[in-house]
C-alpha cells in the first residue's frame, strides 16, 4: 500500500486515543464485582457499551438473537461491497478503534468490532441464538431477561439498532415484472452487466445500490425516489465543518449550508436538493459520485411514486419539485430489467421492555435523554445512530443543565425536574447511580 503521511498521523492519533481512554481489560475468567448489566444485541453498540461496561469492572452478559457470525450486527449482514459513507473519524464507537482508512468497507468495521468483542474477553459473556423477548423485573427490582436461568441484573442495555430485516414491500402487480427483483442489501454474487437497473428507494442504500450497478456495468441506471433526502460531498472537512453543528438540528443559520451545496455541490442538479427539508432535518447521504453519474447520462434520480410494475419496467408518476408524496404528477414507462429494492429495513421492537416504559408522555422518544425511560432509569436504551452525525458535548447524565428544543426529539421539564429528583435522593435508586458512572 502507497505510504500516506495523513494515514500515518490518523494511525498515531488512533494509537494515542486507546492508550488513553480504552479501558483495561479485564484478565481472562475474572470475576467482576461491579453491578450486572445484561446488554441486548452484538452490533457496535452493544459491543462498544459490554466492553465499556467490562473495562469498568461490570459484570455483563451480552444477548444476542443471531448466531456466532452475526456480531457486528447489520454490518455482518449487508453486501461485501458496503461500506462507510461518512469518513470514519466520525465513526468512532470505543477508543481502541483502529481504522487503517478513511472509508473502511463492510469486512473491516465488522473486524473492528469482532477485536474489540475479543480484547474485552466478551466470547464467554455472549449468549447467541437468545432473542430477548421480554424484560422483567423480580420483587428485589432486579431484572430477568426472558427468564430467570439467565440471571438477575441491576441494569439493562437494549441495543437493537434501527436496521433489522430487508424491508421488501409488494407493490401493485409485481408479479408481472420479468426480471430480477433483489433487496439492496443482498447483491453479493449479482450483477447489473448490461441491464437497466431500476432502484427504488432514495435512501443511503439506494446511493450504495446506484454504485453497485454502474460499477458491475449497468447499461443504464434510474433511481425512482418518492421522497426527497439531502446529498453532502465525500469529503472529510466538509462533513465534520457540517458535523460542528452541536445542536444536531435545523437552526436559524441552516440556510447558508444548504445555499452553499446548492451553489457548489448540486449546481445544474439544484432541483434534486429538497425544498421544504432542512439539512439537519434527517440523516443526509453522503455521496460524491452520484452527480458525476447523473451528468454522465449513466444514471437518472426521478422523483414521484410508482404507480404499478409492467413486464419491462414500472409505470412511474413523475411529480414536480415540492410536490408532496402521493401528489399529482405525469405517468410514463421507466423501462429496466433488474429492479433493486432500497426500500430499508424493518425497525427491531423495543416492546420486550416493560409496558411502563411507553406510557404517555414519556413514551420513547421522550425518553430523558431521548435514551433512560424515566420510570425506570436503570434501563439505557442505546443507539449509535443520530439525524446528522455530529460532535456532540458529551456531558454525564447528572449533570445536563439544559432542556432540548428540539421538537422531534423534546424532553420534557417534569422530566428534567423528576430526573433533578432522582439525582438529590442519592441512595434510593442504586441503578441510576450505576449508569451516571459509566
Ligand atoms: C449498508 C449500511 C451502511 C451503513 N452505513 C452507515 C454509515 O456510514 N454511518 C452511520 O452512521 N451509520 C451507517 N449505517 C447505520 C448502522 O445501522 C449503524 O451505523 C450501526 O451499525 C448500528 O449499530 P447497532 O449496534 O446500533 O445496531 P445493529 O448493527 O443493527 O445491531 C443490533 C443487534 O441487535 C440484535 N437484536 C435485535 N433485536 C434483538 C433482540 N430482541 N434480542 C437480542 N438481540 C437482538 C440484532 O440481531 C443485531 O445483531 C449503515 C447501515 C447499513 C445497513
Ligand atoms: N454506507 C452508508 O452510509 C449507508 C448505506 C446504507 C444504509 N445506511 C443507513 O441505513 C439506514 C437505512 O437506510 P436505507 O436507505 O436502507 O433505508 P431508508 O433510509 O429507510 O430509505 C428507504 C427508501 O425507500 C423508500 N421506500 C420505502 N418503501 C417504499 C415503497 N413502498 N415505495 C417506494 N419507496 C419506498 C423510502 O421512501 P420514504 O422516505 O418516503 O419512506 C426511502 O426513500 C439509514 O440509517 C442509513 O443512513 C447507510
Amino acid at each position: 500500500m502507497k505510504f500516506s503521511p495523513v494515514l500515518w498521523i490518523y494511525s498515531w492519533i488512533q494509537w494515542a486515543l486507546d492508550r488513553l481512554l480504552s479501558p483495561t481489560p479485564p484478565p481472562p475468567n475474572a470475576r467482576l464485582s461491579r453491578p450486572r448489566i445484561a446488554v441486548i444485541g452484538a452490533g457496535l453498540t452493544g459491543v462498544a457499551a459490554a466492553s465499556h461496561c467490562v473495562g469498568h469492572g461490570f459484570d455483563v452478559t451480552l444477548f444476542e438473537a443471531g448466531d456466532e457470525n452475526s456480531i457486528g450486527g447489520i454490518w455482518s449482514r449487508v453486501n461485501n461491497t458496503s461500506g462507510l459513507q461518512i469518513h470514519s473519524i466520525m465513526y468512532r464507537f470505543h477508543p481502541s478503534v483502529h481504522w487503517s482508512k478513511g472509508y473502511p468497507d463492510r469486512q473491516q468495521i465488522v473486524s473492528q468490532i469482532t477485536q474489540l468483542w475479543r480484547r474485552y474477553g466478551l466470547q464467554e459473556r455472549t449468549k447467541f441464538n437468545t432473542r430477548v423477548t421480554s424484560v422483567t423485573q423480580d420483587g428485589q427490582g432486579r431484572w430477568i431477561i426472558n427468564n430467570p436461568s439467565n440471571g438477575r441484573f441491576d441494569g439493562v442495555i437494549p441495543a437493537i439498532g434501527s436496521c433489522g430485516d430487508p424491508k421488501m414491500p409488494h407493490m401493485e402487480n409485481q408479479e408481472v415484472f420479468q426480471g430480477e427483483i433483489y433487496h439492496s442489501s443482498r447483491l453479493d454474487g449479482k450483477t447489473a452487466q448490461g441491464k437497466k437497473a431500476l432502484i427504488i428507494g432514495g435512501g443511503a442504500s439506494a446511493v450504495e445500490a446506484l454504485e453497485f450497478v454502474v460499477h458491475t456495468g449497468a447499461a443504464k441506471t434510474s433511481v425512482l425516489a418518492r421522497s426527497e433526502k439531502w446529498i453532502i460531498p465525500r469529503n472529510a472537512i466538509i462533513d465534520s465543518l457540517l458535523a460542528f453543528n452541536i445542536f444536531g438540528q435545523e437552526t436559524m443559520f441552516s440556510w447558508i449550508p444548504e445555499k452553499l451545496l446548492k451553489i457548489f455541490f448540486y449546481r445544474d442538479l439544484e432541483d434534486l436538493a429538497p425544498q421544504h427539508e432542512g439539512l439537519f432535518t434527517e440523516t443526509p447521504m453522503v455521496n460524491s459520485d452520484i452527480f458525476h453519474q447523473i451528468r454522465q447520462h449513466k444514471a437518472e434520480w426521478l422523483r414521484g411514486d410508482i404507480v404499478r410494475f409492467i413486464p419491462n419496467g414500472i409505470i412511474f408518476n413523475h411529480r414536480a419539485r415540492g410536490v408532496p408524496k402521493g401528489g399529482p404528477g405525469r405517468q410514463d414507462e421507466v423501462k429496466g430489467d433488474m429492479v433493486i429494492m432500497a426500500t430499508g429495513f424493518t425497525r427491531p421492537s423495543l416492546s420486550f421492555l416493560p409496558k411502563e416504559c411507553f406510557q404517555s408522555p414519556y413514551e420513547p422518544p421522550n425518553w430523558y435523554l431521548q435514551t433512560f425511560p424515566p420510570e425506570h432509569t436503570s434501563i439505557c436504551a442505546n443507539n449509535c445512530t443520530r439525524k446528522f452525525p455530529h460532535w456532540h458535548l458529551h456531558a454525564p447524565a447528572s449533570r445536563v443543565p439544559s432542556r432540548s428544543s428540539d421538537s422531534a426529539f423534546p424532553v420534557l421539564d417534569e422530566e428534567v425536574d423528576r430526573h433533578d429528583e432522582m439525582d438529590k435522593s442519592k441512595g434510593t435508586n442504586r441503578s441510576v447511580r450505576l449508569f451516571h458512572l459509566l
